[in-house]
């Protein structure tokens, strides 16, 4: 029993990514699917991965899986689900989901039915009329692709790009997870120099500075499941004092921020002041156009205005011409800048070696990769294999 199938909705663009992760971790038969990356392991995965991932949304414990074209097939497929090794008497198990391209097409209806069958099943093992719900709260999900109903418990609570550090936001803030992925796809390292010219509230500074001293992203938060009756609480503590005992504050790493906007220099800072990597960083005021690289060599992520959010869209384009002038005489670092426009290898005067599909939110981007080697890496061959 303690052996569980799980499932961890990314970022579509980011699934191998999270499963470079997940596989590092210890997850057994990591697998990546659209949108999601499934995985099994014992309850200690589970709260490893609550603790350490830094690309996945949540964790969600599969409960069942199977064909349903009709309310009935969909109610009997969930009365077969053992929900009682889960749900305790007094629990609250509220279900919430989605269904695509599917017979099963109305959401609230399905819910309702599974909400039933549910009950059903736990009135029957027990053997009471009514459920009180005032225990801890089990969110049951459900989504229907295909015809395939896939009912799972989920074991995060709020979201895991809700990481405790964010005091506050800028106007257009990149999601946690997001900027976590970039910064993988980067390859940021324990003794990297990094950058981020637009640097808002700091997120990118952030998820770089804790990944490169591996700090686990969620080491202080609280999850779901650490209320639930059929994990012992002994999981947690030993979870978290190995991702404790795996910091490394000795490294290398050091982060430059800067932004135009004075206000969002003072959020970088103080959100990294709660992140506990301030001392790694140096947050300053500053127009992109004169961004240098003063290291023998840095990365780069970063995400300009949009030209949706927060310029006009000729004020964007502008910005971009004038970060190509500049950016564009660097050759002792590599950039990775997403952003929504197609135009903008035109507009920064240089195609990008590499481009990469992702989604902020509901905007389609491309991750716009551009590489330098730093000197020890010369050829063609091996910059590829980097990217
Ligand atoms: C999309 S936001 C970046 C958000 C950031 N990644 C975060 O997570 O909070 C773009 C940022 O660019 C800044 N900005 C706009 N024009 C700039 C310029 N010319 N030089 C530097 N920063 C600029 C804005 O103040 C804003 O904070």
């Amino acid at each position: 029993m303690n052996f569980l199938k799980y499932i961890a909705p990314c970022h579509f663009g980011l699934e191998s990514v999270l499963a470079g992760e997940l596989k590092r971790m210890g997850a057994d038969n990591v697998v990546a699917h659209n949108g999601k990356v499934t995985f099994s392991g014992d309850y200690n995965i589970m709260a490893r991965a609550n603790i350490n991932l830094r690309t996945a949304e949540r964790v969600l414990i599969e409960l069942g899986a199977f064909n349903a074209r009709s309310f009935e097939e969909l109610f009997q497929g969930v009365l077969k689900i053992p929900l009682e090794n889960y749900i305790g008497s007094k629990d609250a198990f509220p279900v919430k989901g989605w269904s695509l391209n599917s017979k099963l097409f109305s959401v609230s209806d399905c819910q309702s039915i599974i909400k039933k069958a549910a009950v059903e099943r736990l009135k029957k093992h027990y053997k009471i009329e009514w459920f009180v719900e005032t225990g801890p709260v089990h969110q049951l999900q459900f989504s229907i692709h295909n015809d395939e109903v896939t009912v799972m418990l989920d074991t995060s609570g709020a979201g895991l790009h809700k990481r405790g550090y964010r005091i506050n936001a800028n106007s257009a803030p990149i999601k946690e997870t997001l900027a976590a992925g970039i910064i993988d796809l980067a390859r940021v390292r324990n003794n990297t120099t990094f950058y981020d010219p637009f640097c808002g509230s700091g997120t990118f500074l952030i998820e770089a500075a804790t990944k490169a001293l591996n700090i686990p992203p969620c080491l202080k938060r609280k999850f779901a499941a650490q209320n639930f009756g059929m994990f012992d609480e002994a999981i947690w503590s030993q979870e978290r004092s190995r991702g404790i005992d795996l910091i490394n504050r000795d490294a290398e790493f050091f982060g430059y921020g800067s932004d135009i906007d004075f206000e969002s220099v003072e959020l970088a800072k103080q959100n990294a002041k709660k992140a506990g990597v301030f001392s790694k960083l140096l947050i300053t005021q500053k127009d992109a156009k004169d961004f240098e690289i003063k290291a023998p060599y840095g990365v780069v992520c970063t995400n300009p205005p949009y030209g949706e959010r927060m310029l006009e869209l000729e004020e964007a384009n502008q910005l971009y011409r004038d970060m190509g002038e500049c950016f564009n005489k660097i050759d002792n670092g590599s950039f990775y800048i997403i952003s929504p426009s197609e135009k903008f290898e035109t507009l920064f005067g240089k195609t990008a070696t590499k481009r990469r599909k992702l989604y902020n939110g509901m905007i389609k981007c491309q991750l716009y990769m551009y590489y330098n080697a730093p000197n020890n890496l010369k050829s063609r061959d091996e910059i590829r294999e980097r990217l």
